[in-house]
C-alpha cells in the first residue's frame, strides 16, 4: 500500500529534536493529523485525530484504518474522499513524507469536507428534480392539464345529452334522435374514460432511486400482464440473467417503463397469427457498462416516418390509444440517465430498449 520510498535512515542517527518539534506541529495542525512508521504503525498524532479516529479500534495501524476507510469509498488505493463509517463524516485525505525520531514516517491529514459534500449532494438532487420536473412538464403536465381541463366541458356535455335524452323519451320520441343521442352519451362516457387513464398515468410521484434487480422488475410487470398474455396465446421468453449487476433506479419508474414496453408489444401482436406471436425480454451489461433491457416482437414494426415520431407526445396510430406511453418512458429513463431506443426485430418486429446505469458505478 504505502509507496515505501524510504531514503534509509541509520538506526543511530541522533533524534535531533524532531519528536518534540513534530508533536508540537501535529498539535498545531487544524485538521486531524497523524504519523505512521514504515510498518503501518501509529506513532502519535494529534488531538483531532484521537478524537476523530480514536474511536476506531483500527486506528493505530495505517492499512487497517484505511481499509476500513476505504470499504467506505468504494474501490482504488490510498482513496481521497473517505467517510468515516463511526460517524458519517466525509474527509480529504492527504499523505506527506516526513522524518520523525531519525526515521521516516506517513504523514496522514484527514480534513474534514462533510459540509461541502453535503452541499454538493443537495445541490444535485435539487438539479435532478429541477430536471425531472421540466421533462415530465413537457409530457406528463401537459397531459394532467388537457385532461383537467377537458373535464369541465365534458361533464357539461355529458349533462345536456342526460337531459335531452329524458325530453326525448318523455316526447316519445323521435327514435332515431333518441339512438343519436345515445350513441353522442356513450362517445362521451368513452372520452372520459380515456381522461381518467390519463390522469391515472401521469400522476406525480417523488422518484426514489435504489439498487434494484431487472429480473425482479420483470416479474411484477409480467405479473400484470399475465392474464393479457395469455388470452393472446403469447409466448414469453426471458433472457434475464439473475446475476446481473442491479441497476441504480426508482423502481416503479422503471415498472412503469418496461409495462408500457411490453404492452405495446403485446398490442402490436394482435393482428398476427397466434403461432408467431413472441415476446422476450432480456437484459445485458452493454459495452458502456450499462444494463440494457430490449423488449422484442414479432409484430408489423414501424415505418420510418412512424420512426420519427415515435416519442412525440400523442403520437399513436392506434384508434384506442394515447400517444403518451414512449413520451413518459422516456422522460424517466433521461431522468434516469439513460437512453430509450428502437431498433427493427431481424427477422420482422420491432425491438424497444433502454439503459440504466448500474448501481455499483453509482455509489
Ligand atoms: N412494439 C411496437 N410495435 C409497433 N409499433 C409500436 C410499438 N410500440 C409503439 N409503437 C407505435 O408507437 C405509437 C406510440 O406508442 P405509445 O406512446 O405507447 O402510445 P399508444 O400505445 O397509446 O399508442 C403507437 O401507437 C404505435 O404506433
Ligand atoms: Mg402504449
Amino acid at each position: 500500500m504505502a509507496s515505501a520510498k524510504s531514503t534509509a535512515h541509520p538506526q543511530d542517527a541522533p533524534a535531533r529534536d524532531a519528536q518534540p518539534q513534530s508533536a508540537g506541529l501535529l498539535g498545531a495542525v487544524p485538521f486531524a493529523c497523524a504519523m505512521f512508521d514504515d510498518d503501518g504503525v501509529l506513532r502519535g498524532g494529534n488531538a483531532r485525530f484521537a478524537e476523530e479516529f480514536g474511536e476506531l479500534p483500527e486506528h493505530s495501524e495505517r492499512d487497517a484504518l484505511l481499509a476500513r476507510l476505504q470499504g467506505e469509498a468504494g474501490a482504488g488505493e490510498r482513496p481521497r474522499e473517505v467517510r468515516a463509517p463511526h460517524s458519517g463524516r466525509w474527509y480529504a485525505l492527504h499523505w506527506g513524507r516526513a522524518e520523525h525520531d531519525g526515521a521516516p514516517v506517513d504523514v496522514l491529514t484527514a480534513v474534514d469536507i462533510s459540509e461541502r459534500i453535503e452541499t454538493l449532494d443537495s445541490h444535485k438532487t435539487r438539479q435532478e428534480k429541477l430536471l425531472f420536473t421540466s421533462r415530465l412538464m413537457s409530457v406528463g403536465e401537459m397531459a394532467a392539464t388537457l385532461a383537467h381541463e377537458l373535464n369541465q366541458p365534458l361533464a357539461a356535455i355529458m349533462n345536456y345529452l342526460n337531459g335531452s335524452l329524458r325530453l326525448v323519451e318523455q316526447a316519445g320520441g323521435p327514435v332515431q334522435v333518441e339512438r343519436a343521442l345515445q350513441a353522442a352519451r356513450t362517445q362521451a362516457e368513452h372520452a372520459a374514460a380515456v381522461i381518467s387513464r390519463v390522469r391515472e398515468f401521469v400522476r406525480a410521484r417523488e422518484p426514489r432511486r435504489d439498487a434494484h434487480e431487472l429480473s425482479k422488475i420483470a416479474e411484477t410487470v409480467l405479473e400484470l400482464l399475465r392474464l393479457e398474455a395469455e388470452r393472446l396465446q403469447l409466448r414469453i421468453d426471458l433472457g434475464l440473467p439473475t446475476n446481473l449487476a442491479p441497476v441504480f433506479a426508482d423502481r416503479v419508474m422503471v415498472e412503469q417503463v418496461l409495462l408500457n414496453l411490453v404492452k405495446n408489444a403485446i398490442e402490436a401482436m394482435r393482428e398476427i397469427p397466434t403461432a408467431r406471436r413472441e415476446l422476450r425480454i432480456d437484459a445485458r451489461m452493454n459495452l458502456d457498462d450499462q444494463i440494457e433491457v430490449r423488449v422484442s416482437d414479432r409484430g408489423a414494426g414501424l415505418s420510418p416516418a412512424e420512426q420519427d415520431q415515435l416519442f412525440s407526445p400523442f403520437f399513436t396510430t392506434k384508434t384506442d390509444g394515447l400517444g403518451i406511453g414512449l413520451a413518459i418512458c422516456r422522460s424517466i429513463i433521461e431522468y434516469h440517465e439513460g437512453r430509450l431506443f428502437f431498433e427493427p426485430r431481424e427477422g420482422g418486429g420491432s425491438v424497444f430498449g433502454f439503459t440504466l446505469p448500474r448501481y455499483e458505478a453509482r455509489t
